[in-house]
């Protein structure tokens, strides 16, 4: 059966922090070592949630959450501002279904409605899902950064893939300062 996608509440952040929470443990695609607590994801959320980026979770038919995914501005400074970075998690008994692939679909829906024209993924240990995942969604590999990363004994790449929104660099966005 089809996730059900819906805009994420604030309400959501203990739900988020424990999918979070479990990578941060015993993956490498994030690069932290301690899992925020649930006020720390409430507080992230919110930069993301007042700024009008999109933060989605896919829940099932019982209501049980299967994994997220948002997008905020690649970087703070505003040359920056039709840029996103996106960010995707699963629960770990949830991977390799499909579900990745219908939320980042969605999200790069929202993002284009949004007026975002680049979306750059930074895949933190290469994870073979996630470079699968973003090829399959229209992202080409645009650069390979060396053992950036340690974790869990190892030294660990960056891979950063890049897609065009919408008109992409073909066409000036919506508003000009
Ligand atoms: C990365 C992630 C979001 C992908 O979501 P998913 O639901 O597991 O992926 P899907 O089932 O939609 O599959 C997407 C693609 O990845 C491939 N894939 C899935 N799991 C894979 C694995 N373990 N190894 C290699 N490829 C894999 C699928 O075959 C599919 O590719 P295809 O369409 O060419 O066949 C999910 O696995 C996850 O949360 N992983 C841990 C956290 C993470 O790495 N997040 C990304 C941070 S940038």
């Amino acid at each position: 059966m089809s996730p059900i996608i819906s805009p994420a509440l604030l309400a959501d952040a203990a739900e988020i922090a424990a999918i979070y929470g479990h990578h941060v443990l015993h993956g490498t695609a994030s690069w932290e070592i301690v899992p925020p607590t649930p006020d720390e994801i409430a507080a992230r959320m919110g930069k993301v949630l007042d700024a009008g980026w999109p933060w989605l979770v896919a829940r099932d038919a019982d209501g049980e959450m299967l994994g997220y995914a948002y997008a905020a501005q690649y970087n703070p400074r505003a040359g920056y501002r039709y840029a996103c970075e996106d960010s995707i998690y699963l629960r770990h008994d949830a991977l390799g279904r499909g579900i990745g692939t219908l939320l980042l679909a969605a999200l790069i829906d929202a993002c284009e409605a949004w007026g975002f024209r680049q979306m750059i993924a930074g895949i933190a240990g290469s994870e073979p899902a996630s470079v699968a995942l973003h090829a399959r969604a229209g992202f080409v590999e645009v650069a390979r950064l060396r053992s950036m990363g340690r974790k869990h004994g190892q030294w660990l790449d960056v891979i950063y893939m890049q897609r065009a929104l919408g008109a992409g660099d073909a066409t000036p966005p919506m508003e000009e300062p």
